[in-house]
C-alpha cells in the first residue's frame, strides 16, 4: 500500500511557497502584529499531474491513504533534542497538531542533539512502516543514505525546522524559517543602529553543522562584509544552550577586554551570556556598554527585549507543525505539495529604538507571544 501511494506522491508537482507569521517583512513598529500563529494561505492549486496519476478504481483499496480508510495516520518525528525554549515550544506544537484527536499517532523521539540517535530513530520509523516521517535535522550533512532508505520503503519524508544538504528528490518537502535572512536582518538592524560607528563583535554561534547556525552566520557575515568599520573578534559555538552561552561568554571575557556587540544565535545563549556579563560587571542592553543581539524571540527573550536588556531579537517561529500537517493532508488527498515552505520572521527591538527592520517592543506584543 505504501509503495503505491509513494509512486503517486512522487508524481505530484512540487513548488515553493512563503508563509507568513502575520507581518511579512519587518513592518514599522506600530503596524506590526506579534509572530504568526496562523498559517498563511498557500496559493498553489493542485498540480494536474496529481489528478492524472490518481489510482484507478481497481487499485483504490490498495492505494487508499490511511485517513481515507478511517485509520489514524502514523507520523514519526525525529526531533533535535530539548536544548532550548524554542525547541520545547516546537515539540509542544507538534504534539498538539499531531494528536490522536486530530487523527494522528505520533511517535516522538528526542535525539538529544546526537546525530547517531537521530539516524537510528529514522531507521526505526522506516522499520515500523510509519505513514510519514518528519525530521528536524541536527546537522545538515549525512542524510543521503537514510533518506534513500525511506524513499525505497515508500515513506514520504518532511524535513522540518532546519535543512539538509541531501538531494531534494530524496525527500518530499522542507518546512522552516530562512536562517540566512534572519542573520541578514540582525546585521541590517545593527548597521542602522550604529550608523557608521565602530563595532567590535563577539559571536556565540549555535550548534556546529546545524543549518540554523550556518545560515545565521552566513547572513550576518554578508552584512558585516559591507561594514569596514566592523570587526568580528571571535565566533564560538554555545550549542544553542544557556550553559553553552555562559561558558563561551566567560571565555570571551577572559580573552577580550574591548568589545561592544555580542551576537547570540538563540535566546538561551543570550541568557547565559547575560549571566556571564553580570558576574563580570559588564553592562549591556540599551543603557549598557554592550549591544546584545539574539535570535528566536521566544516569550522570555522578548521580555528581556521589552526590558531593554536585549537590544534586538530576531524571530524564528517554532509554530511550524500546522504547515507539516497541511502537507500531510494534501498528500493524503493525492494533491501536489510545495517543495519548500518558508516560514517568515520579523525582528523586535527594545523600547526607545525605532527601526525600518524591526518592530519596537510593547507589552501588547509580549502578551501576544504564546511561546
Ligand atoms: O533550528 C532552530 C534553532 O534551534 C533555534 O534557534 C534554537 O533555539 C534551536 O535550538
Amino acid at each position: 500500500m505504501k509503495k503505491k501511494l509513494a509512486v503517486l506522491l512522487a508524481g505530484t508537482m512540487v513548488m515553493a511557497s512563503l508563509v507568513g507569521c502575520g507581518g511579512g517583512d519587518a513592518a514599522p513598529a506600530e503596524t506590526s502584529a506579534p509572530a504568526a500563529e496562523t498559517p498563511a494561505e498557500e496559493e498553489e492549486a493542485p498540480a494536474p499531474e496529481a489528478e492524472e496519476e490518481a489510482p484507478e478504481a481497481d487499485d483504490a483499496a490498495e492505494t487508499e491513504a490511511p485517513a481515507a480508510s478511517g485509520d489514524t495516520i502514523s507520523v514519526g518525528f525525529a526531533q533535535v533534542g530539548h536544548e532550548s525554549d524554542w525547541r520545547a515550544a516546537n515539540t509542544q506544537n507538534y504534539q498538539d497538531a499531531f494528536s490522536e484527536a486530530n487523527g494522528y499517532e505520533l511517535s516522538f523521539v528526542d535525539a538529544d542533539n546526537d546525530n547517531a540517535v537521530q539516524l537510528e530513530a529514522v531507521r526505526n520509523f522506516i522499520q515500523q512502516e510509519m505513514d510519514y516521517i518528519c525530521i528536524a535535522p541536527i546537522e545538515t550533512a549525512g542524510w543521503d543514505t537514510v533518506l534513500q532508505e525511506a524513499q525505497d520503503a515508500g515513506i514520504p519524508v518532511l524535513i522540518v525546522d532546519r535543512s539538509v544538504d541531501a538531494d531534494p528528490s530524496l525527500y518530499t518537502t522542507q518546512i522552516g524559517c530562512d536562517m540566512v535572512a534572519e542573520g541578514e536582518m540582525a546585521g541590517n538592524w545593527l548597521g542602522e543602529y550604529l550608523d557608521g560607528a565602530e563595532a567590535k563583535i563577539l559571536v556565540i554561534e549555535g550548534s556546529v553543522g546545524a543549518s540554523a547556525t550556518l545560515g545565521r552566520t552566513e547572513g550576518f557575515n554578508n552584512i558585516a562584509a559591507q561594514h569596514s568599520e566592523w570587526e568580528i573578534l571571535d565566533s564560538q559555538s554555545g550549542d544553542f544552550t544557556q550553559a553553552g552561552g555562559q561558558e563561551v561568554m566567560e571565555s570571551f571575557i577572559k580573552s577580550y577586554s574591548d568589545f561592544n556587540v555580542v551576537v547570540c544565535q538563540n535566546d538561551n545563549e543570550a541568557y547565559g551570556a547575560m549571566d556571564a556579563m553580570d558576574a563580570a560587571g559588564i553592562t549591556y542592553g540599551v543603557d549598557g556598554d554592550v549591544i546584545i543581539i539574539s535570535f528566536d524571540a521566544t516569550h522570555d527573550g522578548l521580555q528581556y527585549t521589552l526590558d531593554g536588556k536585549i537590544n534586538c531579537n530576531v524571530e524564528c517561529n517554532p509554530l511550524q507543525a500546522e504547515f507539516a500537517a497541511e502537507v500531510i493532508q494534501k498528500l493524503q488527498a493525492g494533491e501536489a505539495v510545495d517543495a519548500q515552505t518558508v516560514v517568515t520572521d520579523q525582528a523586535f527591538v527594545a523600547p526607545g529604538i525605532t527601526s525600518q527592520y524591526a518592530v519596537t517592543m510593547t507589552q501588547e506584543v509580549l502578551d501576544g507571544r504564546a511561546y
